[in-house]
């Protein structure tokens, strides 16, 4: 699929398959934007990355180490599943590029719930795929956050 200006390849691999450059570039993304354009000091490094039932989402342009957007897919102890670190790098934002990732991440889950702790600002794009905000708003690291979930 073309997504102008730039074709972006959908990317996915297991925690266990990630090559260190990968690996190096997801963090580099999620730092650039969550940590400075974010101003938000927050322990990103939370020793989930690696789990083995951990799923990285990308795309990429091909034969670019830099990943445009960037996604992972944790699963938690009760069996449920968990997206987060949905980022898009600032200069590829508003091609539908996070879409097409949730997408891809929501196609793995099926028929499993699906937990999510969005920024505030951009629930209504988690509830364009049935996520449904639980309980109310709480600040993390600063930023407003809404609890969501996709019941199954
Ligand atoms: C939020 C973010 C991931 C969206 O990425 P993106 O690739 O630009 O998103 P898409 O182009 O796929 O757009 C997805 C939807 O989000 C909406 N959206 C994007 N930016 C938005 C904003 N600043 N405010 C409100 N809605 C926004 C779009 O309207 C779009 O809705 P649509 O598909 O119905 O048109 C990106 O702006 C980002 O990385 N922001 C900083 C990090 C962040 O806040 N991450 C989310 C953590 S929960």
């Amino acid at each position: 699929m073309r997504t102008s200006p730039f074709h972006a390849t959908l990317r996915r691999q297991w925690a266990a398959d990630l090559t260190t450059a990968q690996l190096y570039a997801f963090l580099r993304l999620r730092s650039e934007v969550f940590v400075i354009e974010q101003s938000s000091i927050y322990r990103d490094l939370d020793g989930r990355d690696l789990e083995p039932g951990t799923r990285h989402f990308w795309l990429e342009v091909d034969g670019e180490p830099e990943p445009l957007a960037y996604l992972r897919l944790v699963e938690e102890p009760d069996g449920t599943f968990r997206i987060g670190r949905v980022v898009t790098g600032r200069a590829a934002r508003g091609r539908g590029y996070s879409r097409r990732l949730v997408e891809a991440a929501l196609s793995e889950v099926g028929r499993v719930d699906c937990v999510l702790d969005a920024q505030t600002y951009i629930a209504d794009f988690y509830g364009s795929f049935g996520f449904v905000t639980e309980g109310d708003e709480f600040i993390e690291d600063g930023i407003p956050h809404l609890r969501m979930r996709r019941s199954r």
